[in-house]
């Protein structure tokens, strides 16, 4: 009887259930009216009063050890029931549950959109590295020595050697094409950049920019302007009136900054535009002969024109948000809402 006791206890542990209806016939099989273990504790009337003793204790266990089985098997079945209907587990041919598709993320949409517009005016891609050279981010653009832009509060430096920094814009991947090219160039630069600024609403460490390109012979601060009013009409709709107003760069002289007309207040006036009927978009200029010499290009041959832009600014004022945060926390709740713009 020992053996016997011993065999059932090995095939319990053995056992696996491969369905609540499997589980059943193994319960009905082991504990039922006619069941293997029921058996065994019948015969066990019969043993000697000596053997009764070690018998009892091992019949005990292998029940004890059955109904734990029964159990946990059970949850797990139970568990996979509430997500799904159990009797529908055994069926493979049934189509998966729907999962959710996901969405562009809005800064995306928005450079996607900026580079679109700039491709149909013949205007190429170019990248270039996040980590960044002094030359490239600053001394080629024709940055003097001590201008705060170089200051540690400003830039984010590697400590161990201040020639390497993070770029603080992507004019220095228009630097990396002056070096290689030969005009005429028409390139846009997109990517990521870095600035030491304390995080608010209107303020972040990390942002998007565009910044674009254009040497030829004879370009003019017309070709400029009217390339970026055909852009701006593109991006915010036909009825966007714009306006230029002098401002400074060392790269670019004259240098310039466009605002555009606001678009929730239709210029009366409001908080967004601060009372002004007017939103800043980008910076721009005529690219300073400077800047060209230093990358190998004749200044008296050739002129360009160059302009840059925030992403997550132009996609604020496109889509009327009013905390850049927003855009980089990643909340499900915001994101969803750009599912149409795709
Ligand atoms: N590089 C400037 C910035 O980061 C933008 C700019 C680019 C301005 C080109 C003028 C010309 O703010």
């Amino acid at each position: 009887m020992k053996e016997r006791i011993e065999r059932l206890r090995a095939k319990i542990e053995e056992f696996k259930s491969e369905s609540p209806q499997h589980l059943e016939e193994f319960r009905v099989r082991i504990l039922g009216r006619k069941g293997e273990l029921t058996a065994m504790f019948d015969d066990f009337k019969t043993v000697a009063a000596d053997g009764k003793k070690e018998l009892g204790k091992l019949l005990n266990e292998v029940k004890t050890l059955v109904q734990d089985k029964l159990k946990s098997q059970k949850e797990q079945f139970d568990a996979i029931g509430s997500t799904r209907n159990p009797s529908l587990i055994e069926d493979k041919t049934l189509p998966a549950s729907p999962c959710g598709i996901g969405s562009r993320h809005p800064v995306s949409l928005a450079k996607n959109e900026i580079l679109d517009i700039f491709a149909r005016l013949g205007f190429a891609v170019a990248e270039g590295p996040e980590i960044e050279d002094d030359r490239h981010v600053f001394s080629a653009l024709n940055f003097p020595p001590d201008h705060p832009a170089r200051d540690m509060q400003d830039t984010f430096f590697i400590e161990r050697n201040p020639d390497i920094l993070l770029r603080s814009h992507t004019s220095s991947v228009q630097v990396r094409v002056m070096e290689r090219q030969k005009p005429p160039i028409r390139v846009v630069c997109p990517g990521r950049v870095f600035r030491n600024e304390a995080v608010s609403a209107r303020a972040h460490c990390l942002f998007h920019q565009v910044e674009g390109l254009y040497i030829d012979k004879n370009v003019s601060f017309a070709d400029m302007k009217q390339t970026l009013m055909y852009f701006v009409r593109e991006m915010f709709g036909e009825n966007t009136r714009t306006r230029l107003r002098p401002s400074f760069f060392p790269f670019t002289e004259p240098s310039a900054e466009m605002d555009v007309s606001c678009k929730i207040c239709g210029g009366k006036g409001c908080n967004i535009c601060k009372h002004t009927g007017w939103l800043e978009v980008l910076g721009c200029g005529i690219v300073d002969p400077n800047v060209l010499d230093a990358c190998g290009i004749d200044s008296r041959e050739y002129t360009g024109f160059a302009f840059g832009m925030g992403v997550e600014r132009l996609a604020m004022l496109k889509w009327q948000v009013n905390d850049l945060r927003l855009y980089f926390e990643n909340d499900v709740r915001f994101l969803q809402q750009f599912q149409t713009a795709l």
